[in-house]
């Protein structure tokens, strides 16, 4: 963004209130946003009441040395005897910790009595390899229980897990082996996708091969197929599943490191992304609660995620657990075997609160909206929402197609460098505006700056920006202290020479509308300036979204003589719209006038592309610096983290073909 700030285009006047029952029984109701307010650091001490401490902290927060952040100093916990053990001691032994369903339909019923004997076997297993507290073991796995059960036997042990993504090739997987010095890997054969085997094991072969620093290989069997066998391998059903189901939990520091996450963001290399013990999951545990007003005793939760990105680490393993839930696991794809999986599972097991993402959402739009029509979507109450800014449009589709109306959904902004949800609804409290992630969660300092970190006001734009350190925010990145102050602490603030505050800057675009609720405008780096004012992918894409023959769009900002950038929207059609020559002639021009009317001019797409699929992360990001490759018709950039590549092909040779 230049020096001027963002434009403020869409506006949106539909709210959504809870439902009075849900407002009446709610976890969390709006005095805690005062109670937070008046005291912050006695309210997070308040929270992190919610796990059990072998040892009470001293201090809630040492900020004496900025921005390297201490929580609950002098507290000792762990962390697996916080999501295990203790729920069992209380008497739940017999409650599903997890419903898993794998992708060719076999499942598995796993209580936390199970759970307790696993990974008790596995921390037994990783001693006996030679694992300790502090070491670093890196984790590539399908979604499989297996997973959590290897991320809470490092956190039982004092371990540093880095769990790698298992769809990462085998350069990421060395490089983030290597940055983090590990000791083993905990793999598999490999998992099921998109109705087939896919392998990793020779992945980490190959990557072992390059990463001296591993002793061991731990090996789950999934899949059955054959695989190559090291000296460094060991199987972990002749190893962990004979271990003894005997393991005492030590107590670790509150300031431990529990896990690394390299996150790839736009540019550079990977950051690993420090997170340590107590502050992390009270913070995990706290919003868990109480965004999604869980009811350990009734809910059945599921968050779609994959384990590998951070939302599988806070919101399927550390928070859920943490608080007992009941929740589902699946191991595959959507659209295994086919489009309806999702809502199968949600009516198999009813589900009371899904957690998903906006590509996935838009994805279903697309689909069309007899699928989810085909199955019982009752038991669901709550419908949350994390990855993307979700359009206003999408957000309806969900309320209405998922949650038939009465459902609150929570769109939930975080990002792997804050640990848990920092803004969002509460589903209880908070009338819900489709689009927006409404307000800081109580204890959280979230605002919306000028170029001078001076707040915007209600109806301007610019940065998003964290005011006060909070307990699940990362504490460096790993080996890297220069490289965290450098990203997060120097645009503003003490980190930029001015004045005394430290600001943590997100790399998000914001606005706060007439009522002071935020909206997420996308990432900095993504915002357009045409004719000197800076336009946010978001909203353009929001107002194509918001035309009833548009499912998805992209939009990216190419250079032009005449405004400097012009806006170019590649647009996803919904299942049913007719899109031979002539008609999608006729359906781009009036896409161009929908948004110039919802907008205002200075919004109207130059050029809009109908395509069948966008490029995205495996994540499910949409990547637009390789669509403004194709908009400036330049040669496409590194397209190593996308998805499908097939996908940047197809839209290219669209380009071409048009003048
Ligand atoms: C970035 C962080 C947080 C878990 C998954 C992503 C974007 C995330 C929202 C939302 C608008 C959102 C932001 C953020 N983002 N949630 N509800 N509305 N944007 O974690 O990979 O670290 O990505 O995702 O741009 O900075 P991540």
């Amino acid at each position: 963004m230049s020096d001027r700030t963002l434009e403020n285009l869409y506006s949106e006047t539909r709210t959504f209130p809870p439902p009075e029952q849900l407002a009446a029984d709610a976890n969390v109701k709006a005095a805690d946003y005062e109670e937070a307010a008046g005291d912050r650091l006695a309210y997070w001490a308040k929270q992190a009441e919610r796990l059990t401490w072998a040892k009470p902290w001293d201090e809630v927060l040492d900020w004496s040395n900025p921005p390297f952040a201490k929580w609950f100093i002098g507290g000792e916990l762990n962390v697996a005897y916080n999501c295990v053990d203790r729920h069992v001691e209380a008497g739940h032994g017999d409650k599903v910790a997890i419903h898993w369903e794998g992708e060719p339909g076999d499942t598995r019923t796993i209580t936390y009595a199970d759970l307790l004997k696993s990974v008790s076997q596995a921390a037994n297993t990783l001693t006996e390899l030679g694992v300790g507290a502090g070491d670093r073991v890196a984790i590539y796995l399908p979604m499989i229980p297996e997973a959590a059960v290897a991320m809470l036997a490092c956190a039982r042990i004092g371990a540093t897990h880095s769990v790698v993504f298992g769809g990462f090739s085998v350069d990421a997987l060395s490089t983030r082996i290597q940055d983090a010095d590990a000791k083993l890997v905990i793999t598999a054969d490999g998992g099921y996708r998109r109705g087939k085997p896919s392998a990793l094991k020779p992945t980490v072969d190959e990557a072992v091969a390059q990463c001296p620093s591993i002793e061991n290989v731990l090996v789950v069997r999934r899949t059955g197929e054959d695989v190559a066998w090291t000296d460094k391998d060991k199987w972990w059903h002749e190893t962990v599943e004979q271990a003894s189901t005997e393991h005492k939990a030590q107590p670790f520091d509150s300031e431990h490191p529990l896990f690394i996450l390299y996150t790839s963001g736009t540019t550079g290399k990977p950051k690993g992304i420090l997170h340590t013990t107590g502050g992390y999951l009270a913070q995990t545990s706290y919003t868990h609660n109480a965004v999604f007003d869980l009811k350990p005793d009734s809910d059945v939760y599921w968050c779609t995620a994959d384990i590998g990105w951070v939302t599988g680490h806070s919101y399927i393993v550390y928070g859920p657990l943490a608080n007992g839930a009941t929740q589902v696991m699946y191991e595959g794809t959507p659209d295994t075997p086919g489009r309806d999986r999702f809502w199968q599972l949600v009516d198999k097991y009813k589900v009371s609160i899904l957690y998903t993402a906006p590509t996935l959402i838009r994805t279903m739009m697309k689909w069309g909206d007899d699928i989810p029509a085909g199955y019982d979507l009752s038991s669901l109450r709550i419908l949350g929402s994390v990855g993307e800014p979700i359009n206003p449009e999408a957000w309806i589709w969900y309320r209405k197609n998922i949650g038939h109306d009465r459902t609150p959904v929570v769109d939930t902004w975080w990002q792997t460098e804050t640990g848990a949800v920092m803004i969002s609804p509460l589903p209880g409290v908070t009338a819900a505006k489709p689009g927006s992630a409404m307000t800081a969660l109580p204890g959280i300092s979230a605002d919306v700056v000028d170029d001078t970190a001076e707040s915007v006001p209600n109806g301007g734009g610019g940065f998003l920006v964290l005011r006060d350190p909070w307990p699940s925010m990362l504490r460096t990145i790993w080996g890297d202290d220069k490289r965290f102050i450098d990203t997060y602490w120097s645009r503003f603030g003490a980190g930029a020479g001015q004045g005394d505050e430290w600001i943590y800057f997100a790399g998000d675009g914001a606005k706060r509308d007439e009522d002071g609720s935020i909206w997420l405008l996308g990432r900095v780096d993504d915002v357009m300036l045409i004719s000197g004012h800076n336009i946010s992918t978001t909203e353009v894409e929001s107002a194509l979204v918001s035309h009833p023959s548009v499912a998805e769009s992209a939009v990216v900002g190419a250079t032009d003589p005449t405004t400097g950038q012009a806006i170019v929207a590649f647009v996803i059609p919904r299942g049913n719209v007719d899109v031979s020559d002539e008609k999608g002639e006729e359906l781009t021009a009036e896409l161009r006038n929908h948004v110039a009317k919802k907008l205002g001019p200075i919004a109207k797409p130059r050029q809009i592309m109908l395509v069948a699929e966008l490029p995205k992360t495996r994540s499910g990001k949409i990547m637009r610096r390789l669509l403004k490759d194709v908009a400036e018709r330049r040669s496409l950039g590194d397209v190593t983290t996308l998805q499908d590549s097939a996908v940047m092909e197809l839209i290219s040779a669209g380009m071409k073909a048009t003048k």
